[in-house]
């Protein structure tokens, strides 16, 4: 009999990960065998830990936050969405060689289809941020259509080598100016962690009053559920959509690319994660 399949996720820190808990439940609804375990790697071991992969019997993993990047440098082949973004979160062997793709761009953009539909009709978006996270979402928009990205971010110098990366239709901004930018966006992004538990308790301060009422404004921050600032854009009677759909369709092609089989993301596991994150 074939030995179980195996996966990890990678990180530092990583025990407050929930893809173990994702990819438990799918091998469960699935009834496969295989394994999904999070490994702790500290920045300093994490090309000895990548090149044990094949020895240690795995047939790939998820690489996070602070990995990312040298996950990127580490692979042999990467994907179109890695190749955009400049950053690996799902590795895998093909062929006997190491390929890293990127699946956080597509698991922003599920999310959204599945809770805004038409959210890719409008041009113009505005996104606070400009760290990793906010890069995935800019390639993602582009990916989708919009033309008249603005990034506002507290560091300029960052969010301009952002802009610089991604070329025409990606501009860049100060905070100050995030409130000017509020009505001609048809969509509004939080991916900094403002907002976040054990952030403060205080979020993003826009007034969400003068947007158009046809914005969607989304948060990657899905602890809590509902950040401050996805209040705001609800009591400003604007349609928002939480970050914990973007979690959990960034983790499906990565299932399906190891255990070989697309898995689905139900209300059941939205339902099993937030039981989670209540304890
Ligand atoms: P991630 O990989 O999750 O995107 P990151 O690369 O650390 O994380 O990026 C965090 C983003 O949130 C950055 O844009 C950061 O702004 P700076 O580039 O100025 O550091 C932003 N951010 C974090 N804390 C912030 C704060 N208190 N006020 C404003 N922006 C903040």
């Amino acid at each position: 009999m074939a030995e179980p399949v195996k996966a990890f996720v990678t990180g530092f820190p990583i025990r407050h990960s929930r893809s173990p808990l994702i990819h438990g439940f799918w091998l469960k609804a699935h009834g496969l065998e295989g394994s999904y375990e999070a490994i702790e790697t500290v920045p300093e071991a994490f090309p000895a830990f990548i090149a044990s992969l094949r020895e240690n019997g795995y047939a790939g993993g998820n690489v996070t936050i602070p990995h990312k990047e040298a996950a990127f440098a580490l692979c042999e082949a990467h994907d179109a969405a890695a190749e955009g973004i400049g950053a690996v979160n799902t590795l895998w062997f093909e062929q006997g060689r190491l390929h890293g793709g990127n699946t956080d761009a597509y698991g922003f953009a599920a999310n959204l289809d599945e809770y805004a539909e038409g959210w890719d009709s409008a041009d113009t978006a505005l996104v606070l941020g400009a760290g990793g996270a906010s890069r995935a979402i800019v390639h993602a928009l582009k990916s989708r259509g919009f033309t008249d990205i603005h990034i506002v971010n507290r560091t300029p110098a960052r969010a301009e080598e952002l802009a610089a990366h991604f070329g025409s239709g990606v501009s860049t901004h100060g905070l100050d100016e995030a409130q000017g930018l509020v009505a001609a966006a048809g969509l509004i992004v939080n991916t900094t962690p403002l907002g976040m538990e054990g952030h403060g308790k205080d979020g993003l301060t826009l007034d969400l009053t003068r947007a158009n009422p046809a914005t969607i404004v989304t948060d990657i921050v899905y602890v809590p559920l509902e950040t401050p600032f996805l209040r705001t854009a609800r009591d400003a009677g604007l349609k928002s959509v939480d970050g914990l759909g973007m979690l959990l369709h960034q983790a499906a092609p990565g299932f399906e690319r190891w255990f070989g089989l697309r898995p689905e993301v139900t209300s059941e596991l939205r339902a099993r994660i937030l039981a989670d994150m209540a304890k």
